[in-house]
């Protein structure tokens, strides 16, 4: 059966990567959550996806430049909708605190840049404050970040993402960065390559799928788990398939 994760949160309903966005993904009923994780000023890992403020909320410049008391301050809901006027920039901290307790998992992905690996010390640190290392799927676009990840805790289960690329062969990064899955644009899956990734026994959560079509599609072809910005559609789509 394909999971179904929450891509930001259940971002098409509320401000993607706000605690309304991932409250509403559980209420849903997700399998899983996927978030993006950055570091503040003060070296504090927030939830937040573009490396500047200017699209998701009322602040400018860059995430990197403000202390997390200053990125507390910034509205991260009223970009979406002035219902949402509240919305706070959360922590990993904070968001770490609220899934524990709950049935989900949790796919944080580092939005690395390359000279400030720092970013990796500190969510393992956040992690293993909660003790969960065993819990987390830690997903990047950068190879080393995932390689590193997993030298500090070879417990990690992590995920490489990649976009469409002829370049990008998975099963030889899989066994290069010892990956438990891959996570790569939707348009890369083929029921071919879904037969070879599971041969070769690794996973495959594809992102961002947001049409009906292609969720179908996927689910049909055993896809491991379908990262989307509807986990509402996805949810029902699955449910009438095991009707
Ligand atoms: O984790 C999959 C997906 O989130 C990667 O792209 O830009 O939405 O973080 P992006
Ligand atoms: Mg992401």
């Amino acid at each position: 059966m394909t999971l179904i994760f929450a891509h930001r949160g259940a971002s098409r309903d509320c401000p993607e990567n706000t605690m309304s966005a991932f409250k509403k993904a559980y209420e849903l009923g997700a399998d899983g959550i996927e978030l993006d994780v950055q570091l503040s000023k003060d070296n504090v890992p927030v939830i937040i996806h573009d490396p500047t403020l200017n699209r998701t909320t009322n602040g400018k410049g860059k995430v990197r430049n403000k202390t997390v008391s200053e990125l507390k301050f910034l509205d991260a809901g009223s970009w979406f909708s002035s219902a949402y006027q509240s919305e706070r920039i959360p922590t990993l901290d904070e968001f770490l605190i609220w899934a524990k307790p709950k049935d989900l998992i949790v796919n944080i992905e580092l939005k690395i840049n390359k000279e400030d690996h720092l970013l990796i010390e500190k969510v393992h640190e956040v992690i293993t404050f909660h003790r969960m290392a065993n819990r987390v799927i830690i997903s990047s676009f950068s190879r080393e970040a995932l390689l590193e990840m997993k030298k500090i805790n070879p417990d990690y289960k992590i995920g490489f993402i990649y976009k469409k690329s002829r370049k990008v062969k998975p099963w030889l990064a899989a066994a290069e960065m010892q990956l438990d899955a891959v996570h790569p644009h939707y348009k890369n899956v083929t029921r071919k390559y879904m037969k070879s990734m599971h041969k070769h026994n690794i996973k495959v959560r594809p992102y961002t799928i947001n049409h009906v079509k292609v969720m179908k599609k996927l689910m049909r072809w055993n896809v491991d788990s379908m990262i989307t910005d509807d986990p509402k559609t996805a949810l029902l789509l699955r449910g009438g398939l095991h009707e």
